[in-house]
């Protein structure tokens, strides 16, 4: 799995600058990219890759691509995986996720309703995944937004155990006892909104905005995103940032030709933690499994 990636997570009216983004991502060099069923941007993904496939520019197994099973799809991993792998022009994916440990009824609009949420039966769900990857449709299988004890309950059941958990990690949310578990159980930890999603209506600048993280860039001569990134990559878990920008595309990318010091970890390693994606209409006391924040 290369270790930085391209998230394709944009809203609809977005989707033909993106298009035009993972076409400037590919000529950058990047080789991995994320999607999902739910983020509709399968489609969009699918036509730059077959743009560049038929160009002769970069061949499929050149490319690491990950897309993700909804909260409604669990019913049939299967149907689901096929959907989206005509979505995206593709006989295989590189890795198939479960997006979220949560099950919610079919045509669920937000905000959620306490009747859109259905009892999550994860062996049922991961017995699909396995299902997938058994007939070749997908090269691994994973998670998302799962916790240590989800995890444990999952591998109750896993006759195949997950290859990653893709969760919210960047400085300000470090995700320590996760990762020690995951690293011991051999699951490879991808980090999403690994800028902290600035500027987006789900994310926030208190990454971008760290004077901490400014006076090490500043140090270094590299950009706050860069020296992020970096971070991130030397905690030894891959990473997804989106951007529609070809100079964000491209900086985004140059982290591999410096590195850190243990003082500039030292100082990352004390900065207040806060989780910024907080599922508040996902938590509710009768048929939610979150049951408070
Ligand atoms: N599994 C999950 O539940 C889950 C949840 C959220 C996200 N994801 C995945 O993770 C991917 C990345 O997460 P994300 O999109 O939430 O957040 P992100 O990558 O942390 O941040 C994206 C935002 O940062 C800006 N940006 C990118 N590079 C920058 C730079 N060098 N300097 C300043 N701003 C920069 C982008 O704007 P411009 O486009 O204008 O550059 C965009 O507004 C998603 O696209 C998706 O594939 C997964």
């Amino acid at each position: 799995m290369p270790v930085i990636g391209f998230g394709t997570a944009v809203p609809p009216h977005q989707y033909e600058e993106m298009k035009a983004a993972v076409g400037m991502a590919l000529k950058v060099g990047y080789r991995q990219f994320d999607t999902a069923s739910c983020y509709g941007s399968e489609g969009t993904l699918g036509a730059a890759l077959k743009e560049a496939f038929q160009s002769g520019d970069i061949k499929r197994e050149e490319v690491f691509v990950t897309t993700k099973l909804w909260d409604d799809e669990h019913d049939d991993p299967l149907a689901a995986i096929t959907r989206s792998l005509k979505n995206l022009q593709l006989e295989y994916v590189d890795l198939y996720l479960v997006h979220w440990p949560l099950r919610l009824r079919k045509g669920h609009t937000l905000p959620l309703k306490e009747e859109d949420f259905l009892p999550l039966d994860i062996k049922s769900t991961w017995h699909g995944m396995e299902k997938c990857f058994e007939l070749g449709l997908t090269k691994a299988i994973g998670v998302s937004n799962f916790s240590c004890k989800k995890i444990e309950d999952l591998l109750k059941h896993a006759k195949i155990p997950p290859a990653a958990n893709q969760v919210e990690m960047h400085p300000m949310w470090q995700q320590k006892k996760l990762r020690e578990y995951c690293s011991k159980m051999k699951i490879q930890v991808c980090a999403f909104s690994p800028l902290g999603a600035p500027n987006t209506p789900w994310g926030s600048n208190i990454v971008m905005d760290s004077p901490v993280i400014k006076e090490i860039a500043q140090k270094h001569g590299k950009s706050i995103a860069q020296v992020v990134l970096r971070w991130e990559i030397e905690q030894g878990v891959c990473v997804i940032p989106k951007s529609c920008n070809k100079g964000r595309i491209t900086e985004n990318f140059q982290v591999f030709d410096w590195c850190l010091t243990a003082e500039d970890h030292e100082k990352m390693s004390k900065l207040q933690q806060k989780k910024i994606s907080r599922g508040e209409d996902l938590v509710n006391s009768t048929t939610s499994p979150y049951r408070t924040i």
